[in-house]
């Protein structure tokens, strides 16, 4: 796991936005992104669409597959997570939107909904960088704690602190869904490449669990622990409670030129 600590959000998001874009520049154009709704990539989103502004980087040719979605918002709803990857990735990413793609919470058969967004993902050759936000409990996409290490793209229970931290979005919390489907955290362990980006102190206990704890169930992003390759971008408050934050720091600091993307 490679952690860098930055001074502001905005430098996380350049920073986090550099990998995406040496891993998008090395695959070629039809690159497969993996994105994350919630408010943690958003800076992330911002520089993509800055270097794509600038004709540096070109994601007209790539696929997308968002991580998660609300069941039953019906297509169109402006909280569905298809509408805000819509309006924060698609759009100003100027990627094709017959390319990216979201579960399908509106899904008549919600059982079989999960191994056909899988399917989709393998078609289009496996997602080579997953970006991710993390949840003040560790989940990641909508693997809530208890979720299985190996878990697939599945239907599960939101748990109330989820429903109550995403309730900002709705008029109130009756109206945020209690279910979703969600890549399991089997499915994104086979993501090439993962970027995960977290700011603000409200992060800095699933950030020193996921990173530093032991790997469980209990923190789910903890499972990114076995993958070989995590770049976690972190703001100052974020990383408040790493105990190897100095480590991580030095690290950075010696980093060899060929290594660095930021
Ligand atoms: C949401 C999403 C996750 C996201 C997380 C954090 O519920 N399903 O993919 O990473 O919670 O959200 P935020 O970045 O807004 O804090």
């Amino acid at each position: 796991m490679e952690v860098i600590i930055c001074s502001t959000a905005a430098d996380a998001g350049r920073v986090a936005a550099g990998k995406v874009a040496q891993v998008a520049k090395a695959r070629g154009p039809e690159v497969v992104i993996g994105f994350s709704t919630g408010s943690s990539p958003l800076a992330t989103y911002a520089d993509l669409t800055r270097r794509i502004d600038s004709g540096e980087l070109d994601l007209s040719q790539a696929w997308g597959f968002a991580l998660d979605e609300y069941v039953g918002l019906e297509p169109g709803h402006p909280e569905s997570y298809a509408e805000v990857i819509r309006t924060t990735v698609t759009e100003p990413l100027r990627m094709n939107p017959e390319r990216v793609f979201t579960p399908n919470g509106f899904a008549e058969n919600l059982q079989t909904a999960g191994p056909e967004y899988e399917e989709q993902i393998r078609a289009a050759g496996g997602i080579d960088v997953q970006i991710l936000g993390v949840g003040a409990n560790g989940h990641i996409g909508f693997n809530e704690p208890g979720s299985s290490l190996a878990s697939r793209t599945r239907i599960k229970t939101l748990t109330t602190q989820t429903r109550q931290d995403n309730s900002r979005f709705f008029a109130s919390i009756d109206d945020v869904p209690r279910h979703c489907l969600t890549q399991g955290l089997g499915t994104i362990m086979e993501a090439k490449n993962v970027v995960l980006v977290a700011q603000g102190e409200g992060k800095a206990d699933a950030i020193a669990g996921l990173v530093e704890g032991p790997v469980g169930s209990g923190c789910p992003g903890s499972v990114l622990q076995f993958h070989p390759s995590v770049t976690i971008v972190l703001d100052e408050a974020a990383a408040a409670r790493l105990e190897r934050a100095d480590h991580y720091r030095e690290t950075f600091e010696h980093k060899p030129q060929w290594q660095r993307f930021e």
